[in-house]
């Protein structure tokens, strides 16, 4: 018996190894113990696996060979995450030796050589590898309106990520940013349901390429299913209350758009709505993620999720208890991420059969899946070769690309902007006038990315990029801190000197809880310093580069030019100069609404009772810039608005078209938005709603026709028994000031 069971097992190994593919995932199942299947479902961080105390050290980073052994024998790891406490960036050479061990290991002393897959935070470029391309976080790639260029940043991504030896990418994220307080507003593509759909469907291809299985491509991971960025206070990971309604409405498209588009994994929010935390909602993570939706991948737990059910949560009483309610709940992976806990109770739960085989099956099947789909049952093999491009120049032009057309200039008071004349003198200052982490933001070289230690050599910060890229005297002084006022007389000194002042406010790099705040007003330190320098008389530049909105109503008025920046990245202090001095025309949009005070968040897809102009104006909608809105150094004008059908229906398709024309001096880009309203709805409609946009280009004096194919579905709604529809009746079309009305019959 003995005997043959050793056969089958050579016989099998063997035919693994011949597979070019990888093994038929079935048979592999068939063999595989309990434990070597609960190991799958584990996913531990680096720290476990590497030398010293990463977090104690901060210089995490190389393996600690008796600790991945045990691992491997004891527990059969199936995955591996970051860095380890994200503390760094790992060099690529490190990289590959870690990966290089680790798959060897794994060759050498698992049973099955079942090879690990290994995931990693790469946010806005693979930004835990040095010298990687740092690009504008996800709220400045949505501002671009440009989803051919955006999909070039989640192409570099992959490569680059791919060239550290990394196969799996937790990124993107499909949460919409509604809740402007949220700490991880800056990661989101925005407020809007259309343009962050576009978006995750371009940051999708871009990351799979035309498939797992190519050297170019990394598996995606859409995060966070389901409603994690809409919490009541405003505070990571508190609770969320909302209807089916309008979690469909508004939340479930991006994931819907990025499973249709093939993503390969989803994580998993950590929160809780309406007090069931996702991570044990068979409703949300079984019956709609796969009953409905078809997804097909991997779900994996956020961070700790499941002893968080313990701890934070409170729905469970035991780690035990736990685990089995998730799994049961349709989890895949468990990013444990310290420890093996997870393990051991899930290989006890499946010995009481607690937990069914079917249930562990199904999950080890995706996972196996996955690992077979990007190729990983082949020999590991890397080369710094392969990847000539890696950190490239090539690779940081589609960055600063990407930051230029991200930032949106919103205010230009007498065309203040762009500072043309070489012979003024420019003062560059505020605090985030000569810091990288303040361009780039969390998830840069650290978690929090507020340590400048790991910074990429060579990298301009905006006075830093003022003084190489333009011939105008410059001079600097930082005048604030963050939230304190300090140098603030050398900065009016040179204030007096200067022609015109650029200050650059900014927020200190954060993220998830770490990042929570009580109030969006910006720091009394920095509107200060603006009251000041606004005193000495001279044109005010305000440059901003916040993690969220920050409340900027008392100071807009003193500003002759407001130039919103996002975190624009690395490349993002040339591309504040070149917008600021005219080299490149503006021509980002703003994603979200801007707010004018902390406590008036009205979304531009209001409805008319948020958009009420009454006696006593109570209701008004009035933010300090509309979603949408960002100015050009030239002026479009729109024209001849046409539609070929007045009355359709569900088989037609409306063709929408409109004529642009540059009337002004300079060759710009212009995003040409078409808005709807369906005027009578059984649930309230909104006052307008974006449903097609376009990005063109169009040199100084030329006109272009833009057209738009329009379909019933693309003015639909979430009805009461939460079913798609389009009713029947009048909508309204807009381009600008133009509008057309239809009829859906
Ligand atoms: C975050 C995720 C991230 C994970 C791994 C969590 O705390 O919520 O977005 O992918 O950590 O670092």
């Amino acid at each position: 018996m003995i005997k043959r069971s050793v056969f089958i097992l050579a016989f099998f190994s063997l035919s693994l190894l011949k597979a070019q593919n990888g093994p038929d995932i079935d048979s592999l199942i068939r063999v595989m113990t309990i434990e070597e299947k609960a190991g799958q479902m584990t996913q531990i961080d680096l720290g476990v696996i590497a030398k010293g105390d990463i977090c104690a050290l901060k210089q995490p980073q190389s393996i600690d060979d008796k600790k991945l052994i045990s691992g491997i024998k004891t527990y059969h790891i199936g995955s591996v995450l970051n860095v380890g406490c994200g503390s760094g960036t790992i060099a690529l050479d490190r990289w590959h030796d870690i990966l290089r061990q680790l798959h060897q290991y794994n060759s050498d002393y698992s049973r099955l050589k079942i090879p690990v897959i290994y995931g990693i935070d790469a946010i806005h470029g693979v930004n835990y590898t040095k010298g990687a391309t740092l690009f504008p976080q996800q709220i400045g790639q949505a501002a671009t309106w440009n989803p051919k260029l955006v999909k070039q940043v989640y192409q570099v991504t992959a490569y680059e990520t791919r060239a550290s030896g990394l196969p799996w990418n937790f990124s993107p994220v499909l949460d919409l940013g509604r809740q402007p307080l949220w700490s991880r507003f800056f990661e989101t593509f925005g407020e809007d349901v259309y343009l962050a759909k576009s978006m995750s469907q371009t940051a999708v291809q871009g990351l799979q390429g035309d498939g797992l299985n190519s050297p170019f491509s990394v598996a995606a991971c859409m995060k966070h299913f389901l409603g994690y960025s809409m919490s009541l206070s405003g505070k990571d990971r508190t609770p969320v209350w909302m209807s089916d309604r309008e979690l469909r409405a508004y939340f479930l498209p991006t994931f819907q758009t990025a499973i249709q588009q093939g993503a390969a994994t989803v994580m998993i929010n950590s929160g809780e709505i309406n007090g069931t935390p996702v991570h044990v909602n068979h409703d949300i993570l079984t019956k709609l993620l796969r009953d409905e939706l078809h997804f097909k991948g991997v779900a994996v737990t956020d961070w700790e999720d499941v002893y968080k059910l313990v701890n934070v949560h409170h729905v469970a009483a035991t780690k035990k208890e736990a685990v089995r309610l998730c799994i049961l709940a349709g989890i895949d992976m468990s990013m444990t991420p310290n420890d093996f806990e997870f393990t051991t109770l899930l290989v006890e739960l499946i010995k009481e059969g607690s937990i069914p085989m079917s249930r562990i099956d199904s999950s080890v099947r995706r996972i196996l899946q996955l690992k077979k789909d990007l190729g990983l049952f082949k020999p590991f093999s890397i080369s710094k070769s392969q990847y000539p491009d890696f950190g490239s120049k090539k690779h940081a032009e589609v960055s600063y690309q990407t930051a230029t057309e991200s930032i949106t200039l919103l205010k230009n008071t007498k065309s203040v902007l762009p500072i043309t004349k070489r012979s003024e003198t420019i003062l560059v200052c505020g605090p985030a006038a000569n810091s990288m982490n303040l361009l780039n933001g969390a998830w840069t070289h650290t978690w929090q990315g507020t340590d400048s230690t790991y910074q990429t050599p060579d990298k301009l910060t905006i006075v830093e990029a003022f003084k190489k890229h333009t011939k105008n005297k410059i001079l600097y002084a930082q005048g604030s801190g963050l939230d304190k006022l300090y140098d603030v007389d050398n900065c009016l000194r040179k204030a007096q000197e200067a022609d015109k002042i650029v200050i650059c406010l900014g927020e200190m790099p954060s993220t998830e809880i770490p990042g929570n705040i009580k109030d969006l007003d910006l720091p009394q330190a920095q509107i200060e310093l603006v009251k000041k320098l606004k005193a000495v008389g001279k044109p005010i530049i305000l440059v901003c580069t916040f993690n969220r909105p920050r409340i900027i109503h008392e100071i807009v008025p003193m500003a002759d030019a407001v130039v919103y920046a996002y975190l624009p990245g690395d490349e993002g202090g040339r591309a504040i100069a070149d917008i600021i001095t005219g080299e490149v025309n503006p021509s980002g949009k703003l994603p979200f609404t801007y707010p004018a005070a902390s406590n008036d968040i009205v979304h531009y897809d209001r409805k008319h009772s948020e958009d009420l102009d009454t006696d006593f104006s109570t209701n008004a909608y009035k933010p300090e810039f509309d979603f949408g809105f960002g100015l050009s150094y030239t002026t479009f004008e729109y024209s001849n608005l046409r539609v070929s059908k007045d009355t359709f229906s569900a088989s037609d398709v409306l063709m929408v078209s409109v004529d642009v024309e540059n009337t002004g001096k300079k060759e710009g880009m212009e995003v040409v938005q078409l808005y709807y309203q369906d005027l009578y709805a059984s649930i309230t409609p909104s006052v307008r709603q974006l449903c097609a946009y376009d990005k063109i280009y169009l040199k100084k004096g030329e006109k272009k026709t833009v057209s738009f194919a329009i379909k019933a579905e693309d003015l639909s709604f979430i009805n009461k028994q939460l079913v798609r529809v389009t009713e029947r009746g009048d909508f309204e079309l807009y381009i600008q000031q133009l509008k057309h009305h239809v009829y859906y019959q």
